[in-house]
């Protein structure tokens, strides 16, 4: 194995970053190293949660949340990281971004790529494993209750992941 590398996986892409990137942040290597714009820089300093994207080192593991502005390049080795870009089927947008969406839940939109990412991770928790209606709530504050958005669209973010949640807690499953 060449350890001059830092090996890890982008959507599905393997990327052999050189050791002279290790101290980049993961969102600036995103931006300059792939072309990958769409994860946001807000406050750059781990507290809004904008530039959320999903990773795991297990492909049996659920995706956790990781924030890419205060995450070196140094860390990833082996990781699985998935980003916004990464969410595309095809041309369908997904029925997470279509509740965004219907329901109006973004207004700059910037903090929207961080909403996506860690209501995505949420969803694929709930389907790995379902817990109880009453729960469901809790379970959302824990997922995105962090995320920040400077234009207040909560309530709106909220209403949408609740739809897409609902249906997958136990009492719905069943
Ligand atoms: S930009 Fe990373 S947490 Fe705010
Ligand atoms: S929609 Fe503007 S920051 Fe959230």
């Amino acid at each position: 194995m060449d350890n001059k590398q830092i090996t890890f996986v982008v959507n599905g892409l393997i990327n052999h970053a050189p050791a002279t990137d290790g101290d980049m942040s993961l969102i600036d290597y995103l931006h300059e190293r792939v072309n990958l714009t769409g994860t946001k820089l807000c406050c750059g300093i781990g507290e809004c949660r904008a530039c959320t994207v999903a990773t795991r080192n297990n492909p049996k593991a659920p995706m956790e949340a990781t924030l890419a502005c205060s995450t070196p390049v140094s860390s990833l080795m082996g990781l699985e990281i998935v980003t916004v870009e990464g969410l595309k089927q095809g041309d369908n947008i997904l029925p997470l971004q279509q509740a965004f969406l219907q329901h109006f839940s973004f207004q700059c939109g910037y903090c929207t790529p961080g909403f996506l990412m860690a209501t995505w991770i949420l969803l694929q928790k709930l389907q790995m494993s379902p817990i109880p209606e009453q729960d469901l709530d809790a379970a959302i504050e824990k997922g995105v209750g962090r995320n920040i958005c400077r234009c207040s669209g909560y309530v709106r973010y909220y209403e949408a992941i609740r739809e897409l949640a609902l249906p997958l807690t136990m009492e719905h499953l069943s």
